[in-house]
């Protein structure tokens, strides 16, 4: 049982490591429904410092700590208890991987949990709800892309935070994202008056001691 358990982590933290995990939703899915049990210990372990860093953005961004903050693609909840550790206290997440939620669940901190592919799609989630928004982790091959950024800035309020980062690997490799396309694609929302960019910061040891890219937008 416990070399299962060492295989299964090996396998993810190998194909995180080497993009070599599905490409497709029910593949993303069921990939991290079987990593659900072991995700936090190897990501510890691995030093994801992503979630504290979005954490501690949100805390300096947002002074009343009894705001509303919704944790997109909240995964297992990491960024969840970054949250709490901070001082916020009303916090909702979406992901689509039900093992994942399921464990987010069980740590008692979440108001509200949805289960839902994150995309274009509309979710069950009133306009204007929320006062900042994290998504952390969560945007590469086979996850989220940046047509689900209308639909964030839909459900948070104007003048609201939105943190959001990526690894500089996969900013830099993937088709979507590379030469340019992904600051462009950003841009564009600029354009339209969607939201207007506040902040971005180089996150030198974002995972596995490599760096990461973080941006704060506000919504108009
Ligand atoms: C690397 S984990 C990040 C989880 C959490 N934000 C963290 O930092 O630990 C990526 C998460 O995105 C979720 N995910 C990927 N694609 C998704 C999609 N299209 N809709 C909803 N959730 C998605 C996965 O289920 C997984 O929980």
């Amino acid at each position: 049982m416990y070399n299962n358990c060492c295989f299964v982590m090996a396998d993810k933290i190998r194909a995180v490591k080497e993009r070599s995990f599905p490409h497709t939703v029910e593949g993303i899915k069921q990939f991290y429904d079987e990593w659900a049990p072991t995700y936090v210990k190897d990501l510890t372990h691995e030093g994801y410092t992503a979630p504290r860093r979005a954490a501690e953005t949100m805390a300096k961004l947002l002074s009343n700590k009894h705001t509303e903050i919704m944790d997109m693609a909240c995964g297992t909840g990491l960024v969840a208890h970054e949250l709490t550790q901070v001082g916020f206290n009303t916090i909702d997440g979406v992901d689509i991987s039900t093992e994942s939620l399921t464990i987010s669940q069980e740590r008692g901190i979440y108001r509200r949990l949805i289960c839902d592919h994150i995309g274009a799609n509309e979710l069950d989630i009133k306009d204007d709800s929320y006062d900042g928004l994290i998504l952390c982790g969560a945007l590469g091959s086979g996850h989220l892309n940046l047509e689900c950024f209308p639909e964030l800035i839909r459900i948070v309020k104007p003048s609201g935070p939105i943190i959001f980062s990526v690894s500089c690997k996969t900013r830099d490799t993937f088709d979507q994202f590379k030469d340019g396309n992904f600051e462009a694609d950003l841009d564009e929302l600029v354009r339209k008056g969607l939201w207007v960019k506040e902040a971005y910061e180089l996150i030198p040891d974002w995972i596995f001691n490599e760096a990461g890219h973080q941006y704060v937008y506000k919504v108009v």
